[in-house]
C-alpha cells in the first residue's frame, strides 16, 4: 500500500508544487470557465457562477463534451440569477446529454440558493451547505474560485498522486478506500499560494500527460519525483479493486406513432430520470422475461426494431424497442411530439437510443 513515509512529503516532494506550475504557465490549457496563469498572477479572479457551473458538469463528463454544454448554459442564463429564474423543464432539456438528472436538479436548486444571497459562498463550510456540493467541488471552487488553500481531489488527482507518491490499493476495495483519504490528506500539504491553478494544473497533468494507460512520463513535469516512474511502472498505479459486473434489467420500450408524432410521457419529478421525457416503456427489471402484449400500454401491431442499450450508474438496461403506426391517436396520457423535433425535446440518452431505431 503506502510506500513514502507520510512524515516526510514535504521534504520528498519540496519542489512539486513549483515544479508543476512552471509547467502549467506554459502548457494550461485554455478553458472557458478558466482564466489563464497570467490574468491570476495580476490579483483577478475567475467567476465563482462559471467555476461552480463547470465542476459540476465535469463531475458527470470530459472537458470537450462538456464544453458546449457550458457555454450554451452561459448563454442562455449569463447569471446565477438568470439560471434560478429559469424553468425546471428548460434546465433539464439543456441538461439533457450529460447524463445523472439528479445533478441538473440540485444544480437548479442550488442556484435559487446562490441567487438568495448577498455574494458567492468563499469559504469552505459555506460551499459544504449548498445542495448538490460534497467535499470535491468545494475544494474545487474554493481553491480555483478563490484560491482557498485546499485541492480537490477527484479520479483524475487520485491517479497523478499515486503515481507521484507510490500510494495505491492492494487490489481490495478496503485499501483503496483507505488509500484514497491518504493521497486526499497527503495532496493537501503540497498546496502552495497559487491553489486555484495548482488544482487546474494537476487536472490538466492527468488529462493530458499522466494517463491511465500510456502516461507521457518523457514531457512530465513531475519525471524527476515520480516515485513510480523511478519503479519503472508507472500505468500500474494506482491498483484499484476491479468493479463487479453490472447487473442487467430488461424491459420494453414503446413507440406509440400516429401522424408523424411519436407519444412520450414524463417521468415523476424524483428517482432516475426524473421529470424528462420518455417514450412509454414496462418496468424495467433484472432476471424477468416479458409478453409483449400484456406490457404494451395499448392493442396494436407492435413491431420488433431492436434492442437499445444504456448503463446508468448501477445497471445496465437492455431494452426491447416496438413500434407501432396508429390510425388515432389513443387515449392516453402523454405528449406527442413531431418525429424530427423528438430528438431536440430533452430526451434523455437512454431515450434518444430508443427513438433512433425508428
Ligand atoms: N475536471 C474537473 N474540473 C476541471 C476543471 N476546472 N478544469 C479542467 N478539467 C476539470
Amino acid at each position: 500500500m503506502v510506500n513514502a513515509n507520510s512524515s516526510s512529503v514535504k521534504s520528498d516532494f519540496k519542489n512539486a508544487s513549483q515544479d508543476l506550475l512552471y509547467w502549467y504557465d506554459k502548457m494550461a490549457r485554455r478553458l472557458p470557465w478558466r482564466l489563464s496563469p497570467d490574468n491570476r498572477k495580476k490579483g483577478e479572479l475567475p467567476d465563482p457562477y462559471h467555476v461552480w457551473l463547470s465542476e459540476i458538469m465535469l463531475q458527470q463528463t470530459t472537458v470537450p463534451h462538456a464544453t458546449p454544454y457550458f457555454l450554451k448554459f452561459l448563454d442562455l442564463w449569463p447569471t446565477v440569477q438568470d439560471l434560478a429564474a429559469a424553468e425546471n423543464e428548460d434546465v433539464m432539456r439543456e441538461w439533457a446529454g450529460l447524463g445523472y438528472y439528479a445533478r441538473a436538479r440540485n444544480l437548479h436548486k442550488c442556484a435559487k440558493v446562490l441567487a438568495g444571497l448577498d455574494k458567492f459562498p468563499n469559504t469552505i463550510e459555506e460551499l459544504l451547505k449548498l445542495p448538490g456540493v460534497g467535499p470535491y467541488t468545494s475544494a474545487a471552487v474554493g481553491s480555483i474560485a478563490f484560491d482557498l488553500p485546499v485541492a480537490p481531489v477527484d479520479g483524475n488527482i487520485e491517479r497523478v498522486i499515486s503515481r507521484l507518491m507510490t500510494i495505491s490499493g492492494d487490489g481490495s476495495a478496503a485499501g483503496w478506500a483507505e488509500d484514497k483519504k491518504e493521497i486526499t490528506a497527503r495532496v493537501q500539504e503540497l498546496v502552495p499560494a497559487r491553489s486555484g491553478d495548482f488544482a487546474q494544473a494537476m487536472m490538466d497533468l492527468g488529462a493530458t500527460v499522466c494517463t491511465p494507460k500510456t502516461p507521457n512520463c518523457m514531457i512530465c513535469p513531475w519525471v524527476e519525483s515520480c516515485l513510480a516512474k523511478k519503479e519503472g511502472n508507472p500505468e500500474d498505479y494506482p491498483a484499484k479493486p476491479k468493479r463487479k459486473p453490472q447487473p442487467i434489467r430488461k424491459g420494453l420500450a414503446f413507440l406509440a406513432i400516429c401522424d408523424g408524432q411519436v407519444l412520450l410521457q414524463r417521468r415523476p419529478d424524483s428517482g432516475l430520470l426524473g421529470g424528462m421525457l420518455m417514450p412509454l416503456s414496462s418496468d424495467w427489471a433484472e432476471g424477468r422475461e416479458y409478453v409483449v402484449l400484456e406490457e404494451a400500454p395499448i392493442g396494436a401491431d407492435w413491431k420488433h426494431v431492436g434492442q437499445a442499450r444504456h448503463v446508468f450508474t448501477h445497471f445496465a438496461l437492455h431494452w426491447d424497442v416496438y413500434v407501432a403506426n396508429l390510425e388515432q391517436k389513443p387515449d392516453l396520457e402523454g405528449e406527442w411530439i413531431k418525429l424530427e423535433y423528438a430528438m431536440e425535446a430533452g430526451i434523455p440518452t437512454v431515450g434518444k437510443k430508443a427513438l433512433k431505431l425508428v
